[in-house]
């Protein structure tokens, strides 16, 4: 643990979408820092192409090297979809990604829905995990404006507006592809009335086993750093979810 002094996790999303899951690693690795990255004026990242997606994580990968981090992770669907296999082949530490939990939703009765941004509705990445997961009964569908909503409008996110990005299915099971949409998980549920699953638990899980680092008697201060972005947009939701315990707390 040591030789990981003032080395961080660094996270890396468009938005405050791996707020949620930074959240999830932060509540389980408490003697470990982490840095944010982001690109928040930039949203959404579902509406870009594979080759400008690639180029953006490159130039946000560059930087990320140079904190020597104990791992990186991109806390986005979008990315994880594009550019995960490009940048394990580039970068020498650990990258771990975000995938939609087909492979839970799929059992569960009925059609299995994915809602994901364009970007990754289209990638070749997702059309093999619901070959391999998806048992026959899967459907992606894109979802365009859903995350640019969210992004901009965190904090009087409405019901009647969110309906408006979900299409019209009738699902057994939801999959949230994108980690925007976390932060409306509960009237995805009201909506589509049935189980919702995202990919926060898994991907947290992932990581510990990765990083291996499980000392839960550490007794400095948790370090969490925003780099960049809107860093102090950041800052304020996850102290929200700080203080709320969570995206999917009903305090
Ligand atoms: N939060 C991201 C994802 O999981 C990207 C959303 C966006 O910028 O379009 O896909």
């Amino acid at each position: 643990m040591d030789k990981n002094i003032n080395r961080s996790v660094c996270f890396f999303d468009s938005g405050i979408g791996g707020l949620s899951l930074l959240y999830e690693c932060v509540r389980r690795l408490p003697c470990v820092d982490f840095t944010y990255f982001a690109d928040n004026f930039r949203v959404p990242y579902g509406a870009l192409t594979r080759e400008e997606l690639i180029s953006i994580a490159d130039e946000k990968f560059t930087k990320i090297s140079k904190l020597k981090p104990i791992a990186a992770v991109l806390a986005c669907n979008t990315l994880t979809a594009q550019c995960i296999d490009y940048l394990r082949r580039k970068y020498p530490f650990e990258i771990i990604g975000i995938q939609p939990a087909i492979k839970p939703a799929a059992v569960c009765k009925g059609k299995c829905v994915v809602l994901a941004t364009p970007s990754t509705a289209g990638s070749k990445s997702l059309k093999l995990l619901v070959e391999k997961y998806g048992l026959g009964n899967t459907e992606v569908v894109a979802c365009p404006d859903l995350a640019y909503y969210i992004e901009n409008n965190i904090s009087e996110l409405s019901f009647d507006k969110v309906k408006r990005f979900l299409p019209e299915k009738k699902a057994g099971s939801v999959v949230l592809g994108c980690t925007h949409y976390v932060f409306v998980k509960e009237m995805i549920k009201d909506f589509y009335n049935c189980p919702v699953f995202d990919g926060i638990d898994g991907t947290a899980a992932h990581l510990c086993e990765k990083i291996g680092i499980f000392d839960h008697q550490c007794e400095r201060i948790q370090k969490i750093s925003f780099l960049s972005g809107d860093t102090a947009k950041n800052r304020l939701v996850f102290n929200t979810l700080l203080m709320k315990g969570g995206v999917n707390s009903q305090n």
